[in-house]
């Protein structure tokens, strides 16, 4: 097979034999890790998937139905512009880095393995969901999801392979070799530990977690490390259907479970929940979960990282050049809530220490844009109820609250008191339960289970009752 039909690429991966050795070298690897952590059960299945098969803004995606192990991986960067220039921080305005600084070489390394560790962690994660798969619609996005996340990896091995030399190669490998929630060799970062095991959990994951990956990915792409940045450029714009995955199938959750609550005498939880709708309030204390976990991932409110990052010019701020037009940041500052002696207090920090907090502002409003369009599904319904996003305090585990405990609104609450209320914010062990006795493997085209409403449309021109995976 001619190595761009093995993998596709815009690298120039033919002219480059050292690379070219060691992505040849890796793939078998890759394989393995596939075959062993991918979809579990459905990898003989042809499913109907996009490709990327260039960058070009028309058309970059081919559409047909493929075996997974034989979906072609490939490694697509954004084209280079002229005379690209550091965008922001100390070095503003000095040519782009074609290659690895020195003094970055370490901050560098870890920006990207810690991205290329989310990729695989995902597909960890949700391995074991098409076998519940509530329509074919839904199994098609889930395997489109994972071989994205498999080519995002792909992506970031790239960037290992090509620039990190030996210290590349292992890491390269080392990717391949930790394992979501394992207790020996876990992911990264907690959010890629925590189990993904129904199609709420899913649609949650999709829309929050996936959500911080748009934010991280749009942060490095103004990157002045060129090929990170035009690398997670074109990775953007794969991501924006992982997105859509998960917005909508929450909100087609929601709609059910709106419709359901209608048909009931007193249009309550409960009685929607004994026609097999999920509840809002389950909804709400997922959307608690996910959203905090998510949070996370963003970094500690003030941090020293974030500051150097931006300094060097590696990992600008959210659409760094549309939106600002003073890039280096050196005088201003940011006020953030912190606790102090058991109490919160705002603090003033330079900004470049207050970015992360920075960025997942820029998350929490698109999260919200999220919940407005959910909550008119419940509207439509003529329910009169409202799902929320938490404060940014509550269930934190890293960064200015962790080790301190808030509730949903934000308020700080004895350990004692959260303890007591946990079950109220949070899905219990019977939540979960509930949810997945819920969930059972719809597979005739055009059907879908009783708990989620149809998409408003299929996949790329097709009918919802397309056959989007051959079982
Ligand atoms: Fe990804
Ligand atoms: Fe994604």
């Amino acid at each position: 097979m001619q190595l761009y039909e093995r993998i596709p690429n815009n690298v120039n991966l033919a002219e480059d034999k050292r690379l070219q050795r060691a992505l040849e070298n890796w793939l078998p690897n890759y394989l393995d890790w596939w075959r062993e952590m991918g979809p579990e059960g459905f990898q003989e299945k042809e499913v109907y998937l996009r490709t990327a098969v260039s960058v070009h803004p028309e058309g970059w995606a081919h559409f047909d139905y493929v075996k997974m192990p034989d979906y072609r991986w490939g490694i697509f960067l954004k084209p280079a512009v002229q005379d690209a220039k550091v965008g922001f921080g100390d070095n503003t305005g000095q040519p782009a880095y074609q290659e690895v600084p020195g003094e970055f070489r370490n901050s560098l390394r870890r920006i990207i393995v810690t991205q290329g560790d989310t990729e695989p962690a995902s597909v960890e994660q949700q391995r074991e969901l098409g076998k519940t798969c509530p329509s074919l619609y839904d199994l098609r996005n889930l395997f489109q999801v994972n071989v994205e996340e498999g080519r995002h990896l792909w992506a970031m091995v790239y960037l290992l392979h090509r620039y990190f030399g030996r210290d590349g190669r292992d890491e390269a490998e080392g990717l391949l070799q930790r394992r979501s929630g394992d207790s020996d060799k876990p992911r990264i970062l907690e959010a890629f530990n925590q189990p993904c095991d129904d199609w709420l959990n899913f649609f949650c994951f999709t829309t929050f977690t996936d959500r911080d990956g748009k934010f991280q990915l749009a942060a490095l792409a103004e990157s002045g490390f060129e090929p990170l940045a035009r690398t997670c450029q074109f990775m953007l714009t794969e991501e924006a259907h992982h997105l859509f995955v998960g917005e909508t199938g929450v909100g087609r959750v929601v709609k059910r479970t709106s419709q359901l609550m209608k048909e009931t005498k007193n249009g309550t939880n409960e009685e929607a929940r004994s026609l097999g709708a999920i509840p809002l309030d389950i909804i709400q204390k997922y959307i608690n979960f996910w959203f905090s976990y998510s949070l996370d991932l963003f970094g500690g409110e003030i941090s020293s990282n974030s500051a150097d990052f931006f300094a060097a010019g590696l990992k600008g701020r959210y659409k760094e050049q549309a939106q600002y037009t003073d890039h280096a940041v050196t005088n201003e500052t940011f006020s953030l809530s912190v606790v102090e002696d058991g109490q919160l207090k705002q603090r003033e920090v330079p900004m470049r220490n207050a970015l992360n907090e920075v960025l997942r502002g820029e998350y929490v409003k698109d999260c919200e844009r999220a919940m407005t369009r959910w909550n008119k599904f419940i509207a439509d319904e003529g329910v009169n109820e409202k799902l929320y996003l938490p404060s940014t305090r509550f269930h934190r585990h890293v960064g200015e609250f962790a080790g301190h405990t808030f509730d949903t609104r934000g308020n700080l609450i004895t350990q004692a008191e959260f303890e007591q209320r946990r079950n109220e914010w949070l899905p219990t062990l019977e939540d979960r339960e509930y949810v997945r006795s819920l969930m059972h493997p719809v597979t005739e085209p055009g059907q879908i289970a009783n708990w989620i409403a149809p998409p408003a449309s299929g996949i790329k021109g097709k009918p919802f009752e397309f056959e989007y995976v051959r079982l």
